[in-house]
C-alpha cells in the first residue's frame, strides 16, 4: 500500500492543468451502454474510479480500449446484465449502470451499494423513479433486480430530494423509454448538463438542460448512436488546487478549467481575501498574506459543493478567526476533523456544524485518509504543517485525483509517494 510523505512549508508557483471530471465521466461511461456502436470518450482522468467502471463494462461483455485519457467503448457484445458486488462495493457510482441496462435490455441485477464513510447514501429515489416508469423492482440477496419486459414508459418524476446519481439514472432510462419523462427537482450540476448534451446529440430531445425541470422525450428506440464526447474539466480538482494556492499563500494558475463551474468556491475564497484573474479556460489565484475566516453551508449546485467542504476546512484552519462550516448533504462527512486536529487544528463539531478556531501553526504527523475529499484536505494541511506529514490509506485519493503528487510537486511542493513497510 502507498502513502504520501509531505514536508510542509514549500511555496508553490507556476501552473497546473486540470484533468477531466471524474463525476462527469462516470455517467458518460454508463450512458454508452445505451449504444450498440463504438463510442469514443476523450479527456478522461487517470483515476481508479474510471478504471473500475470500465472494468465493470468489460465484465458485462463490452470491448474497451483505454489508453491515456481516451477510451473506445463498444457495448454491442454485452452478454450479462449483472453488476456484481465485487465491483459495486469498490465504487458506489456503479449504480449508474442500473438505468441504462434496464432501458436497453429490459432487465438487470445490480448489487446494492450500501453505505460508505460519509453516510448511509440510500438509492431509494432511483428505484422509486424507475418503478414510476414501469419497472418491477425487487431486492434479493443484496441485489436490486429490475425488470421491464415491455420497456420503460415516460413518467412524471418528482424527486423528494435533489439527487445527482438519481437524476442521471433517470435521464439515461428515459432516453429509450416510450413517451415523455419529466423530472421535477432535478440536479443541475455541470456533470448532468454534460450527460444531457451527450444524449441530446444522439437525437433525444431534452428540454430544460441545466434547470431543475427536465423534459426528456423518450425515443422508444432499442439503442442510441453517440458522438465522440470530450469530458468537461473537473471542478472539484480545480477547487482543490485553488485551496492549495490559498493555504500556501502562493499565486498559481489553473489551466484547462471552466471558471463558471467553480463560482461558489471562487466566491468563498474571495470572502477569505483571495483575488483572481479569470480567463476563458484559466484562472490565477492571488492569496492574501492573512486568510480571513469563512462561513459556508454545503448545498446542491450552483451552491457550495459538499465535495469541497473538507478542503475549505483545511484552509479555514489557517484563517485569523473562527469559521463555521455546515454540512447539509451527507450526515457523516466530517471524518477529516479528527485527522486535521491530529495536525494541530482546533475544530469542534456539533451535529452537522464544524466550528474551526484559528491556530498559530500545524505540525506534521501521521494521519489517515478516510474518504476521497477528506484525503485531499489532509494533503492541503500537510503543505503548511511544520515538519513531515505521512498520509496513509491514500487509495481513497487515487480514486479521484489524477496524479496529485506529480501535479503538486511540479508546482514546488515537497511530496513523495512511498510504499508502506511490509508488516510481519
Ligand atoms: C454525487 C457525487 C458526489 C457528490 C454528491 C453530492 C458522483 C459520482 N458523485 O453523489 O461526489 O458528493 O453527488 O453532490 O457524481 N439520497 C437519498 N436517496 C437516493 C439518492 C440520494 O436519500 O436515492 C440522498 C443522499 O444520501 C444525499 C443526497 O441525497 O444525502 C444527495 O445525494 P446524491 O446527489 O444522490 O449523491 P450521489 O449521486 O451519490
Amino acid at each position: 500500500m502507498d502513502y504520501l510523505q509531505i514536508k510542509g512549508g514549500a511555496k508553490l508557483q507556476g501552473s497546473v492543468s486540470i484533468s477531466g471530471s471524474k463525476n462527469a465521466a462516470l455517467p458518460v461511461i454508463a450512458a454508452t451502454i445505451l449504444s450498440d456502436k463504438e463510442v469514443t470518450l476523450t479527456n478522461l482522468p487517470n483515476v481508479v474510479d474510471i478504471r473500475t467502471l470500465l472494468k465493470l463494462l468489460t465484465m458485462l461483455g463490452a470491448k474497451v480500449t483505454h489508453e491515456g485519457t481516451q477510451a473506445k467503448i463498444d457495448n454491442s457484445s454485452i452478454h450479462s446484465t449483472k453488476a456484481v458486488y465485487e465491483i459495486v462495493s469498490q465504487m458506489r457510482a456503479s449504480i449508474l449502470v442500473l438505468g441504462p441496462l434496464l432501458a436497453r435490455f429490459g432487465e438487470c441485477e445490480v448489487s446494492l451499494p450500501g453505505g460508505c464513510a460519509i453516510g448511509q447514501r440510500p438509492i431509494d429515489l432511483h428505484l422509486k423513479a424507475l418503478e414510476a416508469m414501469g419497472a418491477k423492482i425487487e431486492i434479493i440477496g443484496g441485489y436490486v433486480r429490475a425488470e421491464a419486459p415491455d420497456g420503460l414508459r415516460g413518467a412524471k418524476i418528482i424527486f423528494d430530494k435533489i439527487t445527482v446519481g438519481g437524476t442521471e439514472n433517470i435521464i439515461m432510462a428515459a432516453a429509450l423509454a416510450k413517451g415523455t419523462t419529466t423530472i421535477i427537482n432535478a440536479a443541475k450540476e455541470p456533470e448532468i448538463v454534460q450527460l444531457c448534451k451527450m444524449i441530446r446529440d444522439a437525437g433525444v430531445e431534452i428540454e430544460g438542460i441545466g434547470g431543475s425541470e427536465l423534459i426528456i422525450h423518450g425515443t422508444d428506440r432499442k439503442t442510441l448512436d453517440f458522438q465522440p464526447t470530450k469530458i468537461i474539466p473537473d471542478r472539484i480538482e480545480a477547487g482543490t488546487y485553488l485551496c492549495a494556492g490559498a493555504i500556501t499563500k502562493s499565486a498559481i494558475t489553473l489551466t484547462d478549467v471552466n471558471p463558471e463551474h467553480i463560482r461558489a468556491s471562487i466566491n468563498k475564497l474571495e470572502s477569505m481575501g483571495c483575488t483572481f484573474e479569470i480567463g476563458n479556460e484559466s484562472i490565477t489565484i492571488h492569496p492574501p498574506q492573512t486568510i480571513k475566516p469563512v462561513n459556508l453551508i454545503t448545498t446542491e449546485y450552483p451552491g457550495f459543493p459538499t465535495d469541497m467542504q473538507a478542503q475549505f476546512m483545511a484552509v479555514a484552519v489557517m484563517a485569523n478567526g473562527e469559521s463555521l462550516i455546515e454540512e447539509r448533504l451527507f450526515e457523516n462527512r466530517f471524518m477529516h476533523v479528527g485527522e486535521l486536529n491530529r495536525l494541530g487544528a482546533d475544530i469542534w463539531l456539533k451535529g452537522n456544524i464544524a466550528a474551526v478556531h484559528p491556530v498559530k501553526a500545524l505540525y506534521g504527523a501521521d494521519v489517515m485518509a478516510t474518504d476521497l475529499r477528506a484525503s485531499s484536505a489532509l494533503v492541503l494541511a500537510a503543505l503548511v504543517a511544520e515538519g513531515t506529514t505521512n498520509i496513509h490509506r491514500i487509495y481513497h485519493l487515487d480514486r479521484g485525483y489524477d496524479n496529485l503528487e506529480g501535479k503538486l510537486s511540479a508546482l514546488g511542493a515537497d511530496i513523495l509517494r512511498l510504499k508502506e513497510p511490509a508488516r510481519s
